[in-house]
């Protein structure tokens, strides 16, 4: 007999899954198979496979304590190597003390909403919000999201006057809240935060006595002027430094999904001895920190790869923009990250989010395009989808032809 929570979990897998994998198997190439499908939903970077190659793929040493069991929180030698990109990446210190290395940003989450929130808590989150939210930060604490809708007239712009009257709202209907959560840079914006809007957030969780969880995994993946600002360490800040747990990890920084690496931070002692604990069912392979040392041990390295990386996409943000623009299609500015949200309002048969999921299914079986709508991300105002541009080239050139023949119909 399966559990109510068993049960509660057991359902279908989203349809934007099985769309990644349906563009998967038959996917598009210009000769062999120009009728395929394009995937510009899913968020990783190919575009920088040819730099971590010969690093990744050259003979290396494994030695004997590479495969035995290692602190299940993480190995010292990557926590050692992690706090010293960290510290020196965005000039603060960051001590491998309080780093709790696990598989994947994804179990980060999970982690620390597990051990911040009992049943039925809530966290606010600024909508529209990384999808996978619904899950990382709920599907095993039990705790519950509030949406805090950001402005369509403002950009999606962060507002902490939002968040503070979602917390408040949620309050007064009975709910104990207990953390607000965000990306930054901005996921599915793109935004890169300024430092007052960041105070902003931070004097609002001062002022309810909320806990401030923060997925910077696209920190280093900055491409627009303005510069990337750390939540832990930032100047001026209303919170104290043990209310404020930052995750980071290797997918998107580093183009390294698959293998499945992220961190927690905090330098609260009971949550990063609750986090150990967890840490304990999603450990990552001696063999993979061994990988991620060897990476990290060469700054050199690590920074020109990443330079080359952030040029790259920009260029790539330069390339996908400016098509959107040939086809007249909206879409907001980004600083930050691997897509563009658009705004494909004019296209949808309602303005309801059966209308735009309507349009993403005549996208996906009849444009053979792949991309996400905003109800995906929580977005409250249908029509926004998600490009993500950090493929081939003539990928994108191909899904944004596919797409501007749909508006030339329309
Ligand atoms: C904001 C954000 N957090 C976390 C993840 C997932 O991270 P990981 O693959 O390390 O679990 C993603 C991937 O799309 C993401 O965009």
């Amino acid at each position: 007999m399966v559990s109510r929570r068993g049960t509660r979990m057991a359902g279908e897998p989203p349809a934007i899954a099985a769309a990644h994998f349906r563009c998967e198997a038959r996917p598009y190439h210009p000769e062999l198979d120009p009728g395929g499908y394009l995937n510009l939903g899913t968020a990783e970077n190919r575009l920088v496979w040819d730099l971590l190659e010969p690093r990744l793929t050259a003979p290396r040493k494994l030695g004997a304590a590479d495969v035995r069991y290692a602190p299940l929180y993480g190995g010292e030698g990557l926590r050692e190597a992690t706090a010293a990109f960290l510290s020196r990446t965005r000039g603060v210190s960051f001590a491998a003390e309080d780093l709790i290395v696990v598989s994947g940003v994804t179990a980060a989450l999970d982690i620390a909403a597990t051990a911040l929130c009992d049943p039925g808590e809530a966290i606010v989150v600024p909508a529209p919000y990384y999808g996978a939210f619904d899950v990382d930060l709920v599907g095993r604490s039990d705790a519950r999201l509030v949406p805090a809708p950001l402005a369509a007239a403002t950009g999606f712009r962060l507002s902490a006057v939002a968040i503070g009257r979602a917390a408040d709202e949620a309050r007064r209907a009975g709910l104990t809240v207990r953390a607000i959560a965000l990306t930054s840079p901005y996921n599915p914006v793109g935004h890169v935060y300024r430092a007052d809007e960041l105070r902003a957030v931070l004097e609002v969780a001062a002022e309810r006595d909320l806990d401030v969880v923060v997925d910077e995994i696209y920190a280093n993946s900055v491409f627009g002027p303005d510069p990337f600002m750390g939540m832990y360490g930032l100047p001026g800040a209303a919170l104290p430094p043990d209310r404020i747990h930052t995750v980071w990890g290797f997918a998107k920084d580093f183009g390294l999904p698959g293998l499945k690496v992220g961190v927690l931070h905090t330098v609260e002692p009971r949550l990063r001895a609750a986090a150990r604990e967890l840490a304990y069912f999603a450990p990552v392979s001696t063999d993979t920190q061994a990988l991620l040392c060897s990476l990290l041990a060469d700054p050199g390295w690590t920074d020109a790869f990443l330079a080359t990386s952030r040029r790259r996409l920009a260029a790539s943000y330069a390339h996908v923009t400016g098509l959107l623009m040939e086809h007249r299609i909206d879409h907001l500015p980004a600083g930050a990250g691997f897509s563009v949200w658009t705004d494909l309002r004019a296209l949808l048969p309602a303005a309801t989010h059966d209308g735009e999921a309507a349009l993403w299914r005549r996208l996906l079986t009849s444009a053979r395009l792949s991309i996400l709508p905003g109800d995906a991300f929580g977005c409250a105002e249908p029509g926004w989808f998600r490009i993500c541009h950090t493929v081939d080239p003539a990928i994108v050139a191909e899904g944004v032809r596919r797409l501007g023949s749909l508006v030339g119909r329309t």
